[in-house]
């Protein structure tokens, strides 16, 4: 048996305040004013029959299946086109009625192949229910006339097939393709009978534009655009919502089962984050949980040259336990640490934490986050006063100007992105701040009003001259200034910006931004309308980017755009559980939170849950670590779900350090790029194999759930808990639950939120406490989290990362939309067939003076290393800039990157590294190094000593 279907309304909502009163088959229903007639019906329960109809659509009315009749009205108007009115009459059934819907079924069966038994949609197909529906018993017209039965498939697209022999062109995959998705990938070509489903021009679907988000898959009604899992492995038999681990958008999903194996992954209509939409990692990308390479034993070695030898739990975490106190013994009470990860749970990043400050006895923890939003979290937190974006992802609806700056969202936040090129469509206005074109700038009916098309590594200097067009101009909101923010802070702020050397014309030299487009968007940003503030990676990872978010906000409140929906300062968080990751406290410096170490108050009440004494001193940020590794005073680390080898800057000196310490725990899935240094792993769990919960960019916290049982045997936070209790920490839950209920316990914004909660209200934005028991959607509405608005004077300091003839181009790096961070779980899918390889991207006036040609190996050199990868010429790039992504870990792309940091944080300046690019005949000399050690790696792992069963 088949899983039921959502419910389909068969229209959209309407948003209308405006109520109608209407009769249906003698039944009064009120519905706001502009709802369909098959909505108005199908609320009190009347569900006319539909094919081309579906609520995440607007209506279409080309299958005339709805028909229905409505007094003093003429003919059969389709229901899902026809919009109610007061005092309407409308008959949904009659004998007429029933004859018009069996003719139109007829038609479609009579050109539909006849193998329902054996079709993978056989019991989830609407074009079988709707024969039921309609009562059809015949068909008259016969088999044999002109058909599509013969049309060939399309299989060409890993995850989903296309059998437009089974298409009855209801055109509902064309519209999801544009109105939910927003890549116009598909049009029916031909007319009448000829009519069919085409990719492009006439290409297949791998061929095509499409990004394979899913989102036909989800709106055709038949079994010709269908998952190959469901073709494979057949129907599911039970589902659980839970939420993606890839992205910062935090979609919800209902992962379809079979057992215990999931069957395939359906984006949730009633998601929060995503109403029912997804991208292709978190829709079709899952199947790295089962991949061979998992490993499933804990495993142990006293030297990283020799073989692994599988061992019990209780082996494998006696054996870290004992070595990280005798590290202690020898080396001090500060020489170990631990780094959390922003794609494990809250739960078990809190409890990593909590695991260094109460088990170890020391602060030196910290994240990933370290390295992408740790700027967010300072400059959000002076400025505003809390380390946390301002809206829904929702509020984009409201916006009409989006300044997108440093933040690729279409590859970056697929699904978020998808809801802005809506809201483009709608006719919101575009600023994009990047040195690329990426495809907001230009893309099927979306164009930017303003693409300042900057050098890397000049934000402040062009977030400065935004600002001092708007206060130069009077276009300062001074009585939202007055009322809300700290006047005196606002009045250094306005001076210093209000200098002539801040002017648009001034800073042209150093952005190249022309001072007249800088103008332009400054004027749009502050009387457009609401705007709204988007911002990635290109912003924080910078030396300045601190800076940076502050001069963002001072843009906010300057202008009162803050404070209401359609607004705001939004960072686009990168990986699944960034924000909650800094959330529970896993910077050396902040207690869960946001509460620094020194403050006693906050340490005297975790003290007292945890029944230790805290240092107040904050601990070693990552740099500060290997730094210490390498002066040999930092001996012994636990990471849980973070690849530093890969994922952090100048890999040569994280190496190095690695290499330096004498225990090094690693608790992941595979053997990741740190492993490979490491003496302990730990076999860490999917997402799929554990309860918890993340929190995305939203503040949205969101269950995870448990739909199969782990491979290892354990979830992350039992090991964690293991792991303490053998280093003489005592820890005791027995579920995730119990965890967040310690957390609410001890951190304020987090004091109302539960898992009977979460089951109540599917997920909650923090803070969640008693002044806003059900969450807080939009932050600082009647006044800042830290009282009054603080501006924040934000002086450009050129970045010392300098180009020079030596190193003539600069390298800035990001993600696409197929991969995922170090790649360890998307390379290991089937999106490799979109992304095999990281590629230097290179503009045409750059390769040629350089003599290299698209597909050529180049040498990219910089101070810090060389790397050797392949050259892909475009013209998304400005001459002087090249860009690469980093998800394959020989690419060595952090080879090159140095260790400039941000001044406040220490977050890497990813984004601006000088280099030379050469045409070369062979991998770089650490490539070849990393090659030999990363198969020796394997080898020893090939070898390892098997556990007795
Ligand atoms: S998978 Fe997405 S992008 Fe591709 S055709 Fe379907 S809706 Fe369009
Ligand atoms: S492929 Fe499916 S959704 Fe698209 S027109 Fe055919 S039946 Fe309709
Ligand atoms: S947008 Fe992000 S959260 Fe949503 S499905 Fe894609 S990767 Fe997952
Ligand atoms: S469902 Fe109304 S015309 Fe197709």
């Amino acid at each position: 048996m088949s899983l039921p279907r959502d419910k389909d309304y068969g229209t959209p909502v309407s948003a209308s305040d405006n109520q109608i009163t209407l009769e249906i088959d003698g039944f009064q229903v009120r519905v706001p004013e502009g709802t369909s007639v098959m909505r108005a019906a199908s609320s009190i329960g009347i569900e006319i029959p539909k094919l081309c109809a579906t609520d995440s659509l607007e209506p279409f009315g080309s299958c005339r299946l709805c028909v229905v009749q409505v007094e003093g009205g003429r003919g059969y108007p389709a229901s899902c086109t026809t919009p109610v009115y007061e005092g309407m009459k409308v008959q949904t059934q009659n004998d007429k009625l029933a004859q018009i819907r069996r003719g139109v079924m007829e038609l479609y069966i009579s050109d539909h192949p006849l193998d329902c038994l054996t079709c993978s949609a056989n019991g989830n197909c609407e074009l079988q229910d709707m024969a039921g529906t309609v009562g059809l018993r015949e068909v008259r017209f016969g088999y044999e006339g002109k058909n599509h039965l013969k049309s060939e498939k399309d299989l060409s697209n890993p995850y989903f097939a296309f059998d437009p022999s089974k298409c009855i062109v209801c055109s509902r995959c064309v519209r999801a393709c544009e109105e939910t998705q927003g890549t116009y990938a598909l049009t029916i070509d031909g007319r009448g009978f000829d009519s069919v489903v085409s990719p492009s021009q006439h290409q297949s679907f791998m061929d095509s534009e499409c990004v394979s988000c899913g989102a036909c898959v989800q709106a055709c009604p038949t079994a010709t655009l269908i998952e190959k899992g469901i073709v494979e492995k057949g129907q599911p038999d039970h589902s659980i919502v839970t939420t993606c681990a890839y992205c910062g958008v935090g979609c919800s999903f209902k992962a379809e089962m079979k057992g215990s194996e999931v069957v395939r992954m359906v984006p949730d209509k009633n998601g929060q984050a995503n109403h029912g939409h997804s991208c292709v990692k978190g829709r079709f990308a899952f199947g790295y949980a089962t991949h061979p390479d998992r490993i499933t034993k804990p495993m142990i070695r006293d030297n990283i040259g020799d073989p692994w030898r599988e061992v019990s739990w209780e082996e494998a975490v006696d054996y870290a336990a004992r070595r990280f106190k005798e590290i202690q013994g020898k080396y001090g009470r500060d020489s170990v640490g631990g780094i959390t990860s922003s794609r494990c749970t809250n739960e078990e990043t809190y409890l990593v934490q909590k695991l260094v400050r109460a088990g170890f006895g020391n602060n030196n923890v910290d994240t990933c986050a370290r390295v992408c939003h740790s700027p967010t979290g300072y400059g959000l937190k002076v400025t505003l006063g809390e380390s946390a974006g301002t809206q829904t992802f929702d509020s984009v609806m409201k916006a009409d100007v989006i300044m997108v700056i440093g933040a690729n969202p279409t590859d970056g936040h697929p699904v978020f992105g998808s809801q802005m090129k809506r809201r483009l469509r709608q006719g919101a206005k575009l600023i994009v701040a990047d040195p690329r074109n990426i495809d907001l700038v230009r893309s099927p009916h979306v164009q930017a009003d303003y693409h300042l098309k900057l050098r890397p590594g000049t934000n402040v200097a062009l977030i400065n001259a935004l600002a001092h067009v708007i206060v130069t101009e009077g276009l300062v909101n001074e009585d939202f200034v007055e009322a809300r923010c700290d006047t005196r802070e606002y009045a250094k702020w306005k001076a210093f910006v209000a200098q002539e050397r801040n002017s648009p014309e001034a800073m042209a030299a150093v952005t190249g931004v022309a001072a007249e487009l800088v103008r332009g968007a400054a004027r749009l940003y502050a009387t457009g309308g609401n705007a709204a503030i988007y911002y990635g990676l290109g912003v924080t990872e910078h030396s300045q980017g601190s800076t940076m978010v502050m001069g963002i906000a001072n843009l906010a409140m300057a202008t009162a755009n803050i404070g209401r929906e359609g607004v705001g300062v939004n960072p686009l968080r990168g990986q699944n559980n960034v924000q909650g990751s800094c959330d529970m406290g896993s910077f050396p410096h902040e207690l869960p939170g946001y509460r620094h170490v020194s403050d006693p108050v906050a340490r005297a009440l975790v003290e007292s849950v945890w029944g230790v004494q805290l240092q107040p001193e904050p601990g070693l940020r990552i740099p500060n670590m290997f730094a210490a590794a390498l002066d040999g005073s930092f001996k012994g680390l636990y990471l849980e779900g973070e690849d530093i080898a890969q994922s952090d800057p100048d890999t040569q000196h994280v190496h190095a350090a690695l290499r330096a310490m004498e225990c090094v725990v690693v608790q992941d899935l595979f053997l990741n790029e740190t492993a490979k240094f490491a003496h302990v792993f730990l076999p860490g769990s999917s997402f799929l194999e554990k309860n918890g919960t993340f929190t995305n960019a939203e503040r949205r916290i969101s269950p995870v759930r448990k739909v199969m049982p782990p491979l290892g045997g354990k979830e992350d936070w039992e090991i964690t808990v293991m792991l303490s209790n053998a280093l003489g920490y005592p820890m005791q839950y027995d579920h995730p639950s119990q965890i967040m209920d310690e957390i609410a316990r001890l951190t304020p914004s987090f004091a109302g939120v539960s898992y009977a909660k979460l089951d109540q209200l599917g997920s909650i934005q923090w803070p969640c406490n008693a002044q806003a028991p059900e969450g807080t959607p939009v932050m600082h509405i009647e006044e800042f989290v830290r009282g009054k608005g603080k501006f924040a004077v934000t002086e450009y300091v050129p970045t010392t990362e300098r180009t020079s003839s030596k190193y003539p181009l600069i390298l800035t790096t990001g993600r696409i939309l197929s991969h995922y961070n170090v790649g360890a779980q998307t390379r290991r899918t089937q999106n490799v067939a979109w992304h095999q390889e990281d590629r230097l991207e290179i503009h045409p006036h750059d390769a040629e003076d350089r003599g290299i040609r698209d597909g050529d190996w180049v040498g990219i050199r910089s101070r810090a290393g060389e790397t050797v990868l392949r050259a892909l010429i475009t013209e998304r790039m400005q001459p002087g800039v090249v860009y690469t992504t980093f998800h394959f870990p020989e690419s060595g792309a952090n080879v090159i990157t140095t260790d400039n940091s941000d001044w406040a944080t220490n977050c890497p300046e990813y984004k601006v590294t000088a280099v030379q690019v050469m045409p070369v005949s062979q991998p770089s000399q650490w490539q070849q190094q990393y090659r030999a050690f990363s198969e020796r790696q394997l080898d020893l792992l090939e070898q390892r000593t098997v556990a007795d069963a």
